[in-house]
């Protein structure tokens, strides 16, 4: 067994693991990301793809965003589509100028590996069997095998940055965590397609045979999101149906989707997923690992990224200062802004997909909802304000 010590053992190199990795080599705070999966795997995961100007900044403020700058594009509008209709909500008009940017999850995870790997701080993928000892100690522990040999790290903090189906919140002691949770009876099949998008910003379609997105990855990439059911096989999913299934739903008069190869195709499940608080003693849980939300509001990567924001000052002030304010007040603050994207990820969800059993009296609040949002400032604006990311601590 090999022992080797660090400050923060971070379990995960997602986009929580990876920025903070980044953040804290800022501020000289030694760090070694664990991750299970290849390097191949992480790097062709296909997965949100909208990020909030305020995450856009922190990026750049790190030195991490300069790709993302180049090749990310600016969207200042949503549509949304119901009744045969499309509504624009001018995101930056009604959240006084603020603006989102597409740029996928994937790259911005490719951005950070380069940088991670370039500064050579260790990165270690492939490793197996991580878990974490001795969460009651003062040096908790992760243990790991790397290429065949048993390693134990010595840290004084871990962060848990392992997403939803990982090691580090089941290893809390029950009766520590509330968890709070509801799933959906839908799911999304979303596809990558190589063909120009067909319209210029996001189109988000209320529509009788279910919920459809038009989104994109770049000029000559187009991703789109059928809603289907949550274990759909994807086998009964041939190309033809699911672009009849997008043109049907998108579809309006005088416009036409168009059509490429599909490059990636998955089906995402759908659940609303908290629990508190995000932290035991010297472990604290970030992104993923300690809330879920359903895509509708295309905030999960958000979340995750302003989670470790707070998580790499709160560090950097113990480790300047000894103070501890900053890890104390961790699990209230960003769990603030969670509660906030977990209601408008559900109210956005709710909103716009076809329920379960149709119920025609729920399928009116909906058109109602609707009609509301796109016809009145304060409702369209309490949208935009939450799209764009709202301005809290
Ligand atoms: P993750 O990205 O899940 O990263 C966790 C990392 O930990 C992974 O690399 C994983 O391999 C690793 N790991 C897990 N267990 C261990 C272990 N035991 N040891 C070491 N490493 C481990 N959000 C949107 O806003 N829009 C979308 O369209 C969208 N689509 C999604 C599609 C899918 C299939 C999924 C799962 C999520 C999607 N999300 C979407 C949510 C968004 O991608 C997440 O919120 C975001 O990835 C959270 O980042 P994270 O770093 O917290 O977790
Ligand atoms: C995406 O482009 O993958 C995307 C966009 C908006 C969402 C969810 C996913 O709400």
């Amino acid at each position: 067994m090999t022992r080797t010590r660090t400050q923060v053992g971070i379990v995960g190199a997602g986009p929580a693991g990876l920025t903070l990795g980044h953040l804290l080599q800022l501020e000289g705070i030694d760090t070694v990301i664990l991750e299970d999966r290849s390097r191949d795997h992480i790097e062709a995961r296909i997965r949100a793809g909208v990020i909030e100007q305020a995450i856009v900044d922190l990026l750049v403020e790190a030195g991490a965003g300069e790709r993302l700058q180049r090749e990310g594009l600016v969207h200042h509008g949503i549509e949304l589509q119901f009744a045969g209709e499309r509504h624009r909500i001018p995101l930056s008009d009604l959240a006084g100028g603020r603006a989102i940017v597409i740029y996928g999850q994937t790259e911005i995870v490719k951005d950070l590996i380069r940088l991670r790997l370039e500064a050579g701080c260790p990165l270690h993928f492939d490793v197996e069997d991580v878990s974490v000892h001795g969460l009651d100690t003062e040096r908790p522990l992760i243990r790991y095998r790397r290429e065949g040999r048993d390693e134990e790290l010595e840290c004084e903090v871990i962060a848990g940055c392992d997403g939803y189906h990982g090691v580090c919140r089941p290893s809390i002691p029950a009766g520590v965590l509330f968890e709070f949770s509801r799933e959906y009876p839908f799911g999304w099949l979303g596809i990558l397609a190589e063909v120009a998008p067909s319209s210029d910003e996001l189109v988000y379609a209320h529509h009788e045979r279910g919920f459809a997105l038009s989104s994109l990855r770049s000029p000559e990439l187009s991703r789109l999101y059928v809603q289907c059911s949550p274990d759909e096989d994807l086998a009964e999913w041939p190309d033809e149906r699911i672009w009849d299934e997008l043109q049907t739903r998108l579809g309006l008069e005088g416009w036409t989707l168009a059509e490429g190869p599909i490059l990636e195709r998955g089906v995402t499940g759908m659940r609303s997923y908290v629990c508190e608080p995000m932290r035991y003693r010297r472990l604290f849980l970030a992104g993923d690992a300690a809330h879920i939300v359903p895509p509708t509001g295309a905030k999960g990567l958000n979340l995750a990224l302003h989670d470790v924001r707070v998580l790499a000052e709160a560090l950097a002030d113990w480790s300047r200062s000894g103070s501890t304010a900053g890890l104390d007040a961790y699990s209230d603050t960003c769990l603030r802004r969670v509660w906030q994207a977990e209601h408008f990820s559900w109210w956005m969800t709710q909103m716009l997909h076809r329920p379960e059993d149709h119920d025609p009296f729920d399928v009116r609040l909906q058109l109602s909802q609707l009609r509301y949002v796109t016809s009145s400032d304060a409702a369209a604006r309490s949208l935009a304000e939450n799209y764009v990311g709202l301005e809290m601590v």
